[in-house]
């Protein structure tokens, strides 16, 4: 049998048949606390959406559904780590072994790059919106680069077990966390670089109203990190959508394209703007 490319051609409708296999076992699970279950199934999703093989072949209305189940899957996902890490002997080292550590390490470091090429700023006030029970990006942005970060969550529970966690790893001074949805949150002006989780607004038009409010609070040249997705990996997380492109000025767009889910946009807010 001819192969593609080396590739048996089975292979690639084995891929297209894995991701539907995939979307119906998660779309199917009544809940996502079965940490081995959801793993198993979250890690097959992002190799599938990282390999560059393979083409997606779920309808947007599945996508629509699987934005939904991310959601709550890596939010127990996180909240494992959490618990992890909070009941461990040694956190720091469970901290560290944490099974994402590298995709955010590699994300967060990109983020922090791409913040110092704006050079507006010489000290950061730096708020992030949608830490979740496990802020691993303030956590890295405040361990690696001595960053002090205010983290706000609209979910009680994130809240809490994210301010044990901060405790535990020693890092209370450095990181607060406010429950206040981003939508209600009227403190904006306080910091100068802003950033917003893809798992913060992934209804239709909600970031681009998240954004919009925001506008209201700023102080001017005030920088917005937005963190977005592109190609297949949109199966996972909704990308930032071109209309919000307009609300602030664009001036930097990040991707990391081996190993790492989401890309960035950097924009600036001017007071020309208004609120
Ligand atoms: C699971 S976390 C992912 C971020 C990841 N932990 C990090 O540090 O990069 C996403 C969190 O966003 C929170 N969230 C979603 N929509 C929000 C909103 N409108 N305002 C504030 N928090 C929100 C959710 O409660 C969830 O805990």
């Amino acid at each position: 049998m001819l192969t593609l490319c080396g590739v048996h051609p089975i292979f690639f409708i084995n891929m297209n048949h894995n991701v539907k296999k995939l979307y119906q076992e998660l779309i199917g699970m009544k809940d996502y606390s079965d940490y081995q279950k959801t793993n198993r199934l979250l890690e097959s999703l992002f190799a599938f959406v990282l390999d560059k093989k393979g083409k997606n072949v779920l309808t947007n209305n599945e996508i629509v559904n699987l934005h939904k189940v991310i959601s709550q899957s890596v939010y127990e996902f996180e909240k494992y780590w959490a618990n992890t890490i909070i009941k461990s002997k040694n956190p720091r080292k469970a901290f560290e072994s944490f099974s994402d550590m590298d995709r955010y390490r590699k994300l967060t470091k990109m983020e922090w790059m791409s913040l110092l090429i704006c050079s507006s700023h010489k000290k950061h006030n730096i708020l992030f919106i949608g830490g979740g029970p496990l802020p691993i990006t303030a956590i890295l942005i405040a361990q690696n680069h001595g960053q002090k970060v205010t983290v706000i969550d609209a979910d009680a529970f994130a809240c809490d077990i994210s301010r044990r966690l901060v405790k535990k790893l020693g890092l209370s001074k450095k990181i607060i966390i406010i429950q206040s949805d981003a939508l209600g949150f009227q403190n904006y002006r306080q910091f100068n670089v802003i950033f917003l989780a893809s798992l913060v607004g992934i209804e239709k038009n909600m970031k681009e109203n998240i954004l919009l409010h925001m506008r209201k609070h700023l102080q001017s040249k005030t920088h917005i990190l937005v963190r977005s997705t592109f190609g297949k990996r949109k199966i996972l997380y909704p990308p930032l959508p071109r209309r919000a492109y307009d609300i602030f000025n664009p001036i930097l767009e990040a991707r990391i394209l081996n190993g790492t889910i989401n890309s960035v946009i950097i924009f600036e807010h001017s007071a020309k703007q208004g609120g």
